[in-house]
């Protein structure tokens, strides 16, 4: 993906720029001559990740704050983007909210939380050493989901990213080009749902609205609370609960615009286990390996795939 590919006169804005895949998927889109909308939620960290890039000799990045999970942020971006570009030709949807953290500011925003993991550092160095499955099993055995962060998750990852997608909408669509890839997560597949109704209607796009979607948004936070969760057939084995429903919640929107908008391309990438902070640097991918399938489809031709899922770069069903 280095090299310029020619694509001097194009504009990006990448959601949670300044570090993890987020980072590197700017510094790959500025390599290729792409012109970055760096976006962070911290004035401070996001011009810090401009200038780490700015010391790599890519001088096409710009910084803008946004927050996902405040819509009148993503008000003031579009607004910024409209009167320094005119148009908008990719939109990258990086932001997810931790279910683990190594960094204490982000770890009140997962949809999980820390228990036993109050040194993230020396969490990491102990399961360091283990295989895969070993180190996926124990950050599972050290989380909680209490309500608050299982609510924060649903407003980051699937209305948040929702209220970005929408305030630039009109943007992309002055792109002879526009093109969304949300970073999403294998997690929010719905074989993960314990509930054969609730899987096939949140599979049925052509019924679905996003109407129902933020119902189904309330719906789930309101069994949450009330430790209602097989009922209707939410996932409730695993871990990582409010993670799951809100990545599958965000799948079906994105599968809903896609087809409300036929002129643009919109798919969902699963990264796979990435070394960020989010998975404590523990992953087996590393973020070079891990934005390969969002950059894909974010330098895809004209023409291509729309409305669907990319497991790492191999197309898959959302089921
Ligand atoms: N790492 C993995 O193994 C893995 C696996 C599957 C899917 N994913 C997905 O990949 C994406 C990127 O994750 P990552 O691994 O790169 O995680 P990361 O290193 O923890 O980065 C998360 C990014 O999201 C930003 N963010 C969080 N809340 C925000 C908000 N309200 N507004 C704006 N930005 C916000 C963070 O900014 P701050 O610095 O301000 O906190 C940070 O830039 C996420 O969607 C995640 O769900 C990751």
């Amino acid at each position: 993906m280095e090299g310029n590919a020619g694509n001097q006169s194009e504009v990006a804005v990448v959601t949670g720029g300044n570090r993890g895949i987020g980072l590197e998927i700017c510094r790959q889109l500025a390599s290729n001559g792409v012109t970055v909308v760096l976006t962070a939620r911290d004035d401070k960290r996001g011009a810090e990740a401009v200038s780490i890039l700015g010391s790599l000799g890519l001088s096409n990045v710009v910084f803008h704050q946004l927050d996902i999970s405040n819509p009148s942020s993503a008000v003031l971006l579009a607004d910024f983007v409209k009167e320094k570009f005119g148009k908008l030709d990719i939109l990258l949807c990086i932001t997810g909210v931790c279910r683990f953290c190594a960094q204490a500011n982000n770890a009140a925003i997962a949809g999980t939380t820390r228990s036993e993991v109050d040194n993230p550092e020396t969490f990491r160095q102990e399961i360091a050493g283990m295989d895969l499955m070993e180190r996926i099993g124990r950050i599972r055995k050290h989380i909680r989901e209490p309500y608050k962060q299982a609510e924060e998750c649903l407003r980051t990852n699937y209305h948040g990213t929702k209220a970005v997608t929408k305030a630039l909408l009109p943007l992309l669509h002055s792109s002879s080009h526009g093109r969304i890839v949300n970073i999403s997560s294998r997690y929010g597949l719905l074989r993960f749902f314990s509930g054969e109704e609730l899987k096939q209607e949140l599979n049925d796009i052509d019924k679905l609205s996003e109407q129902r979607l933020d119902e189904l948004s309330e719906l789930f936070l309101r069994d949450f609370k009330d430790g209602q969760l097989e009922r209707r057939g939410w996932p409730t084995e695993g871990g990582f609960i409010a993670y799951k429903v809100s990545k599958a919640i965000m799948n079906a929107c994105s599968r809903i615009l896609a087809k409300e908008h036929p002129s643009l391309c919109m798919n969902c990438v699963h990264p796979g286990f990435v070394q960020t902070d989010m998975s404590f640097q523990v992953g087996d991918l590393t973020v070079e390996e891990g934005a390969r399938g969002a950059l894909m489809m974010a330098l895809a031709p004209k023409g291509g795939m729309t409305g669907g899922f990319l497991n790492l770069t191999e197309v898959a069903p959302f089921m």
